[in-house]
């Protein structure tokens, strides 16, 4: 029997050979790259190939209409505020948390109306528990920026609130009609988010170490009972635990910031998977990704530029 090291090592030559094709799932069409190399896992075709795992089932797409309403809106808006707060960092991010919580306040008033008629879903519970979790890290978030500073404007208060108070109701109504297309909305958000915080922290990274922890930071972090942090920690990593169990300990307004941009990104994984599965885990198999955009044809999406791991249709999301 051939040994994981030397399968690996096949498809090594395999790939350095020309045959560049991405692999494709068990099952896939005759002369695929598949049958080369007897014997290799799924793991072992993405450790050579790269991330995608083609071995998952792959996920809804977004009806590309949508997902270029979803775009155009994310980049207008960070744009605008990007434009208007040059300079000022924590008025900036003050403004971009009080708009964070506002769509998981929306999902959860939506299941509690639901709920409140009777339509009650299996994992309703838990998706709600999920969504205040996010809810209440966002808070923490804005309590963060607001103990730096970033709300001393009434000007920036009053414009952060209003935008606040048209998401929701854009947000509820959105989610009333299609969970996918508000749940793809706050992905892009949350991806913008962990990549503003990430660029923040490379930019700022020894000023941002000289600084002390803010006390609501160290609370949160490091005082509070962990149950809510952990409750929107939906993706587990490959080791079998989560991420953020890992995170470092604050010895500066540096780590907060780590911890705040991981935050984000624990928060886009599970939006991920609820676009693509409908579900808060995904398909626990792989690492989310990002969802892509898709053409509609009559009950069926098909996934633009699919390569071989995606070469089945995918049925648009219907809830
Ligand atoms: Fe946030
Ligand atoms: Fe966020």
């Amino acid at each position: 029997m051939r040994s994981s090291t030397s399968r690996a090592a096949a498809l090594l030559v395999v790939a350095s050979c020309g045959a560049l094709a991405p692999p494709v799932r068990p099952g896939a069409p005759a002369g695929a790259l598949w049958a080369r190399v007897p014997g290799a896992s799924a793991a072992e075709y993405a450790a050579v190939y790269g991330p995608r795992d083609c071995a998952s089932p792959a996920g809804d797409g977004m009806d590309e209409r949508i997902f270029a309403l979803n775009e155009g809106l994310v980049g207008a808006t960070k744009g605008a505020i990007d434009a208007l707060y040059e300079g000022r960092d924590f008025a900036r991010f003050y403004v971009l948390e009080t708009l964070a919580r506002v769509p998981y306040f929306a999902y959860l008033s939506v299941m509690h109306l639901r709920e409140t008629f009777g339509d009650r879903r299996p994992g309703d519970s838990e998706r709600m528990r999920t969504h205040y979790a996010e809810a209440d890290n966002e808070l923490h978030h804005l309590l963060i920026m607001e103990s730096l500073g970033g709300n001393s404007s009434a000007v920036d208060r009053t414009l952060a609130q209003s935008m606040a108070f048209f998401y929701f109701w854009y947000v509820t109504v959105v989610y009333s009609f299609s969970e996918p297309a508000a749940y793809h909305l706050s992905e892009l958000i949350e991806d913008h988010a962990f990549n503003t915080y990430d660029d923040f922290i490379k930019d700022h990274g020894p000023k941002l170490k000289g600084m002390p922890v803010p006390d609501i930071a160290r609370k949160y972090y490091e005082r509070d009972d962990p149950y809510l942090r952990d409750q929107f920690l939906t993706v587990k990593e490959t080791d079998g635990g989560f991420t953020s169990r890992s995170r470092p300990p604050l010895e500066s307004l540096y780590d907060v910031f780590v911890n705040i941009r991981d935050d984000e990104k624990e928060h886009w994984k599970t939006l991920c998977n609820l676009v693509q599965f409908d579900d808060l885990g995904g398909d626990a198999a792989g690492a989310p990704e990002p969802t892509r955009p898709c053409v509609v044809v009559g009950d069926e999406c098909f996934i633009e530029g699919e390569d071989e791991c995606a070469a089945e249709p995918v049925l648009v999301a219907s809830r």
